[in-house]
């Protein structure tokens, strides 16, 4: 928890920055913790789609370390699009909503806590993160909280079976604020075509965003997506619910004195 979110603000390729093509660093060449999480697990930077994420090189504390060395093999997930999962097996039958960029994960720990009845798949990329949520899990005895390292996109796209999932969190993706990097953003059309095809129907999409112009976008696709229904009657934000706790990202948007808006959408029937 000691990790800032952002450790290279000054970086051109921070995601509030944002830079027009990647390069894969070399740092990320070799793994960090031999038995951890894979440094680059699908070998997604030969894939040259766009991704809605920045590697960065982060320092790992030595509580998060030895989290990840301990727990990764038990608790861990490479996102390596190499088998589809079973969660049935991997959650004991519990249904499991699929959290994307989870960041130093406290706010999913908070949920994992409240709600032992649901399994949390959590995915980033974030090593300081992943370490962090498998300390407050093991902490916290949680034992319905997964952490994948990857691509958010490879899960869903390679391992993830059709209509698997309870639900779908995308809490403060990262906003992109050019509009050259707009094609970065996660919550687009394609992405929700994806998401669709994972969601149960009725299953519900929940994002959260304090940047206005992201809020926007994300009420326009997503009211315009022929399988997500708003769950507000009037089609517009929804209040933020008791069960979504104030995420570290968003503390730093109040602070700067941000509004925040939640929208959940669920999957329809057909
Ligand atoms: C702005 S942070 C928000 C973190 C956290 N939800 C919060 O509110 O504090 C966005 C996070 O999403 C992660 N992320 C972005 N795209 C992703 C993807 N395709 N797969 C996995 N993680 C992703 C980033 O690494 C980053 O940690």
């Amino acid at each position: 928890m000691s990790e800032s979110l952002n450790p290279q603000p000054s970086s051109a390729d921070d995601p509030a920055e944002g830079a027009a093509s990647y390069t894969p660093p070399k740092w990320r060449s070799e793994p960090r913790f031999p038995d951890g999480p894979a440094p680059d697990p699908a070998g997604s930077h030969h894939e040259r789609r766009i991704r809605s994420f920045q590697p960065r090189r982060s320092r790992v504390t030595t509580g998060q370390g030895e989290a990840l060395k301990r727990l990764w093999g038990t608790w861990g997930l490479d996102i390596d699009g190499h088998e589809v999962i079973d969660l049935k097996a991997m959650f004991d039958g519990l249904p499991v909503v699929l959290e994307i960029g989870f960041g130093m994960g406290e706010a999913t720990a908070q949920m994992a806590a409240a709600d032992p009845d649901t399994g949390i798949l959590a995915a980033d990329v974030h090593t300081p993160g992943q370490g962090n949520l498998l300390a407050l899990a093991e902490r916290g005895g949680l034992t319905n909280v997964r952490v994948a390292n990857g691509d958010a996109i490879i899960l869903l796209r390679e391992m993830l079976p059709p209509d698997s999932l309870a639900g779908l969190r995308v809490y403060f993706p990262d906003p992109w604020p050019k509009a050259r990097h707009h094609k970065r953003r996660l919550i687009q059309p394609e992405f929700l075509d994806l998401a669709a095809t994972r969601l149960a129907p009725g299953a519900v999409l929940h994002c959260a965003t304090d940047w206005e112009p992201y809020a926007e976008q994300m009420l326009e696709v997503l009211t315009a997506h022929p399988r997500f229904e708003n769950t507000q009657p009037d089609g517009g934000y929804s209040p933020r619910p008791d069960f979504r706790p104030l995420t570290r990202f968003e503390g730093q948007g109040l602070d700067k004195g941000h509004v925040v808006h939640d929208l959940l959408f669920r999957r329809t029937e057909n």
